[in-house]
């Protein structure tokens, strides 16, 4: 797996310092709210990010998850992501935060920020690890992101490539070999 990897973007202790700052972020925000946050995973590609995130924090949360898809087994987005999985809590009323491990097209953010409007949560935060603005055919944005990024094809951390290299410990680019076969 190691060898399919042109160079490494990020280290293990790199996206580690990232995670925490964006932990003590979302701190500081809830701090003093009485409600308890509904942090939401979506899977497949934030489950590494969204562990470690939930761990680093000093707030109490609840946790969900929700399975959308736009990739299909390619490199490029579908535009049309799809929800495979749904979520097993009510939103109405919550504090939500939507945990991506990439904001790309913006397509599968709109579809999760306006499912969970339209199910009454009271607020709506977005924290993702990476931002691709460069790729935006959506007007919408995280509100906090750990890194912005160009146009890479980045695995590792829960980013895949056809479904493999998620569970590489850090982030690589993967050579071009390897998806131009
Ligand atoms: C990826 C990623 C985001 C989405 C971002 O998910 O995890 O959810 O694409 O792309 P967008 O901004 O263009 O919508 P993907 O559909 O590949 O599923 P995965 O998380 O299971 O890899």
């Amino acid at each position: 797996m190691n060898s399919d990897i042109q160079s490494i973007v990020l280290s293990e202790k790199q996206i580690a310092e990232k995670v925490e700052k964006a932990a003590k972020w979302l701190d500081a925000k809830f701090e003093g709210t009485q409600s308890v946050p509904l942090m939401i995973s979506v899977l497949k590609g934030s489950v590494m990010f969204f562990c470690d995130l939930v761990r680093a924090m000093d707030t109490p949360v609840q946790i969900d998850f929700m399975t959308v898809s736009s990739y299909g087994s390619s490199s490029e987005s579908s535009g049309m992501p799809r929800i495979v999985m749904d979520l097993a809590a009510s939103v109405e009323g919550r504090d939500v935060v939507l945990v991506e491990d990439i904001v790309d097209s913006g397509n599968t953010l709109v579809k999760m920020r306006d499912l969970i409007s339209g199910r009454g949560a009271k607020s709506f935060t977005v924290v993702t690890l990476f931002d691709k603005p460069s790729r935006r055919t959506v007007n919408v944005s995280a509100d906090y992101s750990c890194f912005e990024i160009g146009n890479e094809f980045i695995v590792g951390y829960g980013l895949d490539y056809a479904q493999k290299y998620r569970n590489l410990p850090y982030v690589g680019i993967l050579k071009r070999e390897i998806y131009e076969k």
